[in-house]
């Protein structure tokens, strides 16, 4: 059953994968002399107590079938060559079939090196935890927020009231990196406070605009339709990021949801992201090309991004924080009511 809807997850992700308009709301402002050359420039990265080269970083998707298994394989290709972090998809039918394991090790039998985060409901106790990240090989754990996804689901969860206080427990209690997301519904400046106050070092606001749980749910179960309004709730990746950034100082944010070019990378970093996750692009690209040409699809991200920075006069990925960006109507609309500030993002090189 488990198994089956892993497999149905990434056959609709793919049927509904679709372009994201989220970022075309957020404009540089181009100033013609840069001090930047392209050899001076830095991709480098940290969170999660670790510096990365690469500001950005493959999302949860999968594991727990056959074809989840051939999938992780890529992946973790992808990542080796890359030097990438990696998040497994949701490990959780681990502990109930033990046989599904391998579709998962597979991971780091291909990427012995790699920063690996094994993933999990935020529901999952302490053992949970440390029998998955154990048994994964990984270097931390990522606890994934899905309400609406399971509200959605006919066989999902219906109790969630426990959920903050389990973060907070095990946020206290164990010992490697926890990393909180969400799943394409995005975040709060409330829920960062709650996490943040739970004790939660670094989180992904996986905002919307690109992969939709709430539309994968629906294709699955055509008797739901009632439920069908779920798809465009939530905030998108750029408003989840205008919401953060208050807390950016005291938190360290990650960026996914909808992230399909290098573009969008470089403007979640300039709206303060540590680093950019990326799911349903790259299940796209595996779906129509081979690994080698995936690969050298992200030899260009990587190419590109130096450039953008090159071109926005950012030597390193936190100069980017200082480029000049014009919100359009939708966003600016968003702070306004929200009370978030963004008068200063216009004017943040002079
Ligand atoms: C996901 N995502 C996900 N997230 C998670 O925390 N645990 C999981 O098991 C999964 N499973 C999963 C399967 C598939 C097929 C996709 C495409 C995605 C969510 C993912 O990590 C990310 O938060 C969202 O997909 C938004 O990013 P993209 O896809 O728009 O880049």
């Amino acid at each position: 059953m488990q198994e089956q809807r892993k497999d149905e997850h990434l056959h609709h992700a793919e049927q509904l994968y679709h372009s994201n308009h989220a970022f075309d709301d957020i404009q540089f402002v181009h100033h013609s002399f840069t001090t930047c050359n392209v050899s001076d420039v830095s991709l480098n990265t940290s969170w999660a107590n670790h510096t990365f080269k690469t500001p950005f970083y493959i999302n949860a998707m999968t594991g727990g079938s056959a074809q989840g298994k051939i999938l992780n394989q890529k992946l973790a290709q992808l990542a080796n060559q890359h030097d990438l972090a990696l998040a497994t998809g949701s490990a959780s039918i681990t502990l109930k079939q033990p046989s599904t394991l391998d579709s998962f090790k597979i991971i780091r039998q291909e990427a012995p090196k790699i920063f690996l985060l094994a993933n999990l409901g935020a529901e999952h106790p302490l053992e949970h935890i440390k029998q998955v990240v154990e048994t994964l090989e990984a270097d931390a754990i990522q606890l994934h927020l899905n309400v609406i996804q399971e509200l959605t689901m006919p066989e999902g969860a219906r109790q969630f009231d426990y959920w903050l206080e389990n973060i907070q427990h095990i946020v206290q209690t164990y010992h490697k990196p926890v990393i909180v997301k969400e799943v394409g519904f995005g975040m709060s400046q409330e829920t960062i406070l709650q996490l943040k106050q739970a004790g939660v070092k670094t989180i992904d606001i996986s905002g919307s605009g690109g992969t939709n749980f709430a539309s994968i749910e629906l294709s699955r179960h055509h008797d739901t339709t009632y439920m069908e309004e779920f798809q465009s709730f939530g905030q998108s990746t750029p408003i989840s990021l205008l919401e953060s950034r208050p807390v950016q100082q005291d938190i360290e944010i990650l960026a996914s949801g909808g992230i399909q070019s290098p573009l969008h990378v470089i403007k979640a970093l300039a709206l303060g992201a540590k680093s950019v996750g990326i799911a349903g692009w790259i299940l796209h690209q595996l779906h129509h090309h081979s690994v080698t040409q995936v690969s050298s699809q992200l030899t260009n991200w990587e190419t590109a991004i130096r450039h953008y920075m090159v071109a926005l006069n950012a030597k390193t990925t936190t100069d980017l924080t200082q480029t000049d960006i014009v919100l359009g109507q939708n966003l600016a609309h968003w702070c306004t009511a929200r009370h978030l500030p963004w008068q200063d993002l216009s004017q943040r090189s002079s």
